[in-house]
């Protein structure tokens, strides 16, 4: 029982009817970006993981539009065609017979939601009339050369054709007038909004910015980004970093549509000055969460990908392996390489000082710290390779000892002998597992990196584990391996899912500087997995106004707004210090805390959101439109400390921990109330 579970969220049960709503008035939402069935960052699961609540909420009324890319939709799309009665087949049908290439079918995720991808090569011979009828209608000009804005333009055009034959389409269909809303995400769909609102066809827009194309590059560039927000010469800015075109881009699209949301207050105020409108509505980042029948299984699954992680690091540092597994934590971080967006700078430079802080304080915990960041490599390296072929060939001659001492007891048993030890474990198979321990010598030490890494020399993760001297030697407390690629269950080192590694460690670390939301450490706290966040991170900001104490939840957010770089830093390592301190039974009661926040980052309270831009959007272009939600996002909600954590600071806090109102019958709440006493996260 969860007795200090929010009351009231904004559930979206209600009014999930799997589309008979939206079916009987003639409503449809066609929802358009880059990433969808197109595998690249956060927006990608933002249209993956919010596919559940939409057509829960839209049925088949519900449509996602996003670019062909063969690599992923071969995988994750089935090819089917709409049903005939359905305009979004007529539509589908007009487009082909102009010379169009569009794959329809339904994404092979949950939800399943119906889903077109635009052939931009079938459309690519038209890319000067398009170019020349953006310039006409709004001066927007883009080079020859920039093929990621050309094919930007080409979807755009495809998908505006494509809604108004959609549009005429479901006018005949029904005797109800269409309500469609067209709902478009970031700069490389907002062509598409563009035409539409230039050729003014009867449509409700809404465009989302998941960050503006400005003030990623302005905080890439080492600029003091927060503090001179309002002064950039915007044009001039965009000018220098030869993005003016894709800014003028994402200008246009925001101004406009009819709604403009974004995921965060963060990116909600950089809009308002980089883009010069003020979003009507924050829509943050949710994720379908799963609930287990089992309480506790998430802890359990905790147990089973960490002991694929060990057996990693077991190959890993083979010669050097003179650290307990047992007390070994298990740090990360991930996501698309921007090294100093997603704060690895400080990540490792913060590591070098939790080093010192093991070192010095004689802990007998080690740190093994992953960093996670697609790069341009050459493959694995022998040296990878090698270590887990000889703990494999280890292993190996191990089970195959055992199981000849095992004949040969049960040989000596049947004769009516008891075996001795020299009966058993005979000289030959010493000789066997001598030389295999001969084999586990290295020369060199357990290398930083797994990958051969085309641009070494100048790689900045690389670099900054070169100053800071995190070199893996036998003294070193904190060991950092660099994982130039994303996971996946067919790489030969980990053999694992990313979700499944995230599982198996202790600790994401996501110190970000520019990060809009940030999915990592979400994701992190629905498996349960506490993590560090900022308060310049979309996610780190929304959590500090939601939980009253986010850091006893295990949601550590680092300032990265108000203190100085070296502040950052070193509060980044007190609390990975602070971490290493926990016992495993605290580290257990604090990640059934994390898990608890779940429900805060559920698509089907968060979802409510998007159904709201959408509402506003219709109400706009078609006033009579009668908005069911009516005052239900009024309601705030606020988690509450939880209540067994006593509050900070930690003079003002109570030795006995406050014993629930409701009283508990639940073994692992009494738990909890009896040992949190111990559980000092906060203290510093
Ligand atoms: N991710 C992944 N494999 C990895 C590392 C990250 O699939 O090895 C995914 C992660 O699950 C998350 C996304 O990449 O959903 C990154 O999203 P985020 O919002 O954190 O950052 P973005 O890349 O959009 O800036
Ligand atoms: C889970 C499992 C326990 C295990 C623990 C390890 O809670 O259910 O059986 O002991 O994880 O926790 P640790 O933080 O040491 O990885
Ligand atoms: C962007 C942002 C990231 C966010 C994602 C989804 O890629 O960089 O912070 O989580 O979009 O909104």
């Amino acid at each position: 029982r969860r007795f200090y579970r929010a009351e009231s969220s904004h559930d979206l049960s209600s009014y999930m009817d799997r589309g008979q709503a939206a079916t009987n008035e003639n409503r449809w939402t066609l929802e358009s970006a880059w990433e969808v069935a197109n595998k690249v960052g956060g927006i990608y699961t933002v249209i993956r993981s919010k596919a559940y609540v939409s057509t829960e909420e839209m049925g088949d009324n519900y449509c996602l539009l996003g670019p062909y890319k063969e690599a992923c939709a071969r995988q994750e799309v089935e090819e089917a065609d709409f049903p005939p009665h359905s305009p979004l087949h007529a539509a589908v049908a007009a487009m082909r017979s102009q010379g169009y290439k569009l794959h329809t079918g339904t994404w092979l995720v949950d939800g399943n939601p119906q889903v077109i991808l635009f052939d931009i090569g079938s459309g690519a011979w038209q890319l000067d009339a398009y170019k020349q009828e953006l310039w006409d209608c709004c001066s927007l000009g883009i080079p020859h050369l920039d093929v990621e804005a050309n094919d930007a333009v080409i979807l755009g055009f495809m998908q505006a054709l494509f809604v108004t034959e959609f549009r005429k389409a479901a006018e005949k269909y029904s005797n109800t007038p269409p309500r469609v809303v067209a709902h478009f995400h970031e700069w490389q769909a907002g062509i598409g909004l563009i035409v539409l609102r230039c050729r003014h066809v009867d449509v409700a827009t809404v465009f989302t910015t998941h960050a503006t194309l400005l003030g990623r590059y302005l905080c890439a560039g080492n600029t003091d980004f927060y503090n001179n927000m309002d002064k950039f010469s915007v044009d001039e800015e965009a000018g220098k970093r030869q993005i003016y075109h894709r800014y003028c881009m994402e200008r246009a699209a925001s101004h406009m549509t009819h709604i403009f949301t974004t995921v965060s207050d963060i990116t909600g105020y950089e809009a308002e000055h980089l883009l010069k409108r003020k979003p009507d509505l924050i829509t943050p980042n949710g994720l379908n969460v799963k609930k287990f029948s089992a309480l506790h299984e998430f802890q359990n699954l905790h147990a089973l990908a960490k002991e694929k992680i060990h057996e990693f690091c077991r190959g890993h540092f083979y010669g050097h392996f003179n650290f307990d597994l047992d007390k070994t934590l298990y740090f990360f971080i991930a996501g698309r390489y921007e090294f100093g967006n997603k704060g690895a700078d400080i990540f490792i430079e913060a590591l070098a000082r939790l080093n010192h802080y093991l070192k010095s304080s004689g802990s007998d915990c080690t740190v093994v710290a992953f960093l996670i960041f697609p790069a341009a490599t050459n493959n694995f390296n022998v040296e990878s390779l090698r270590g887990h072929a000889v703990t494999k060939a280890l292993r190996d001659t191990i089970s195959d000892v055992q199981q000849q001492i095992g004949r040969r007891m049960y040989d000596l048993c049947l004769q009516g002998q008891l075996p001795e030890a020299s009966d058993l474990l005979q000289k030959e198979d010493m000789v066997r597992l001598k030389r295999c321990i001969y084999a586990l010598q290295r020369d060199g030490l357990p290398p930083v990196t797994t990958h051969n890494v085309v641009d070494d020399w100048n790689d900045p993760v690389l670099n900054s584990v070169r100053r800071c001297q995190l070199f893996n030697t036998v003294s070193d407390r904190v060991k950092v391996i660099f994982h130039p690629e994303f996971l996946s269950s067919t790489n030969p080192l980990f053999g694992l899912e990313y979700e499944e590694f995230v599982r198996g460690c202790h600790l994401g670390v996501f110190p970000s500087y520019y990060e809009p939301w940030g999915y990592t450490p979400a994701e992190c706290t629905v498996m349960g997995i506490p993590s560090v966040t900022t308060n310049l991170s979309g996610f780190g900001c929304f959590m500090q106004e939601h939980i009253a104490d986010p850091q006893s939840y295990g949601i550590y957010v680092v300032d990265r707004r108000y203190i100085s770089l070296e502040g950052s830093v070193q509060q980044l390592a007190t609390n990975m210090y602070d971490f290493t301190k926990l016992t495993r039974r605290q580290r257990i009661i604090q990640r059934n805390r994390t898990e608890r926040l779940s429900d805060l980052l559920d698509w089907r309270n968060l979802g409510i959101y998007y159904r709201q831009a959408r509402a506003q959007a219709l109400k706009l272009v078609y006033p009579d439109y009668v908005d069911q939600l009516g005052q239900e996002l009024e309601r705030g909600f606020n988690y509450p400390r939880p209540i067994s954590e006593p509050p900070s600071p930690t003079a003002s806090r109570g030795t006995t921990p406050a014993a629930s109102v409701h009283g508990s019958d639940d073994e692992d709440e009494v738990d909890e109330e009896k040992e949190l006493a111990e559980l000092r996260i906060s203290d510093h």
